[in-house]
């Protein structure tokens, strides 16, 4: 896909109402292409070559015959670690698009593990109270319009001392890219979703539904050494009917000529899993 088409895929930012925002967020995950975007970005160039995935499975105290549920699994990133899934793991991946759970069925039909797929809306999960050990709800409550009801049935859902696991980043992830893409594009920075659910503000939430709340941070940052991967991310998240061709241009030469003098664009970030108990 090109720039311009990846561009061109993003609604219109237009107001702040409700419906507007559940809008732009269906168009933004119909499918797995803007968050495929992203991911590779990260794959690429991050610095901490462990690998985030296989980090969080260091984290997860789930045991070995266990029923664990994925809220909002994208497309399936986290199963595809170079982490084995425990055979005897009962794994349920919902999210609230039926393009993403299209997708991540075709990604993980060849790992050899029976997963099962379900398209539900994290704020009201179709399944019986106190039926899973684990529930990893990774980067997608800073999305769910109620956050308080979300964790509510998590906590619902799962076994009594069963284990809530949700990945998020902080203010200062990609902060760079977020000042370029303003000072280029003159719109509003996206720090939105991590205020609503992220490293600083997420654990009041996770407090109110859990007994028992840590927060890991796992270490990491960018040196990106190619600017089409750049725009890639940016446009991934980019507004296209209030950026000019002129404008994506204008940021492209710039990342262009920044790699050109320094060799490389270095990016900040700041990610981590709160790890809750019920
Ligand atoms: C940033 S992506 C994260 C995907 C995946 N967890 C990961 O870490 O790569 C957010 C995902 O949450 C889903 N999502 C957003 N709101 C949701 C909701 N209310 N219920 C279930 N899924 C939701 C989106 O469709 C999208 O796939």
């Amino acid at each position: 896909m090109t720039e311009k088409d990846s561009c061109a895929n993003i609604a219109a930012m237009a107001t702040n109402t409700d419906s507007d925002s559940a809008r732009r967020l269906r168009e933004q995950y119909k499918d797995g292409s803007n968050l495929s975007a992203r991911i590779r970005l990260h794959q690429r160039f991050s610095t901490n070559r462990y690998g985030l995935m296989r980090w969080m499975f260091d984290h997860f105290r789930i045991p070995e015959n266990a029923s664990v549920l994925e809220l909002g699994c994208g497309t399936g990133i986290l199963w595809r670690s170079p982490v084995p899934v425990p055979p005897r793991w009962r794994v349920i991946l919902t999210d609230m698009s039926g393009g993403m759970i299209r997708e991540t069925r075709a990604n993980l039909a060849r790992l050899g593990h029976s997963f099962t797929y379900s398209q539900a809306d994290a704020q009201a999960l179709p399944f019986r109270a106190a039926s899973f050990d684990a529930v990893i709800a990774n980067h997608m409550l800073y999305h769910v319009p109620d956050i308080p009801r979300a964790l509510g049935e998590v906590r619902r859902v799962l076994k009594p001392s069963g284990f809530c696991y949700a990945a998020t980043m902080g203010l200062a992830h990609m902060r760079e890219i977020d000042d370029l893409a303003a000072r280029f594009f003159s719109i509003p920075r996206m720090t939105d979703s991590v205020a609503r659910f992220g490293l600083e503000s997420g654990e009041v939430y996770m407090r109110r539904a859990f007994g028992e709340v840590k927060l890991e941070r796992y270490p990491d940052s960018l040196v990106v050494t190619e600017a089409a991967p750049l725009m890639d991310y940016i446009c991934s998240m980019r507004v296209r009917s209030r950026v000019s061709d002129e404008q994506v241009a204008g940021l492209r030469r710039h990342l262009e000529n920044e790699i050109a003098a320094h060799g490389e664009i270095r990016i900040s970030k700041d990610t981590g899993m709160f790890i809750a108990q019920r």
